[in-house]
């Protein structure tokens, strides 16, 4: 049984990231890092992402390719500020799931791994020299 399997499958998937977007739409510093008006699509690729990451369908890739998620971020400042922000929608998120310690640990250490790898831009302020 995949990691996918084990925490719910297709629907705990699709809470999760629907309980992240409501927490980005009530952020407005982090909302407006996002480019679409309606961020159905941008919750729709990250869903997909997450289940083929988690060994689900690898609908993500078939759709997208490779998911070079650095270089997907490019576009976008992500400055410790902002994953922290990110992190912040996500663990809330992860508790309105009932997922026992061991699967919740493993999912939270994921995200803070790769929410700190996609930190592309300084945001502390530099001593002037
Ligand atoms: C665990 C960490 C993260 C994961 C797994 C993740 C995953 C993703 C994925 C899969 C996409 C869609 C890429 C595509 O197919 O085009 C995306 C887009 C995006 N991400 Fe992240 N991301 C993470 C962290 C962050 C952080 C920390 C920020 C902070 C600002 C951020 C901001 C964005 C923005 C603005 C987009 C564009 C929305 C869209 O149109 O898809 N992400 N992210």
């Amino acid at each position: 049984m995949s990691f996918y399997d084990e925490v719910g499958g297709a629907e705990t998937f699709q809470r999760l990231v629907h309980e992240f977007y409501v927490g980005v739409k009530a952020d407005p510093e982090l909302r407006a890092l996002y480019p679409e008006e309606d961020l159905g699509p941008a919750e729709r690729r990250l869903r997909m992402f997450l289940e083929q990451y988690f060994g689900g369908p690898n609908t993500y890739s078939q759709e997208r390719g490779h998911p070079r998620l650095r270089m997907r971020h490019a576009p976008f400042p992500v400055t410790l500020d902002m994953r922290d922000r990110w992190m912040r929608h996500m663990l809330a998120a992860m508790d309105t799931l009932e997922l026992d310690e061991a699967h919740a640990e493993a999912m939270r250490d994921y995200f803070m791994r790769a929410a700190h790898m996609l930190v592309n831009t300084d945001d502390t302020p530099h001593a002037s020299l």
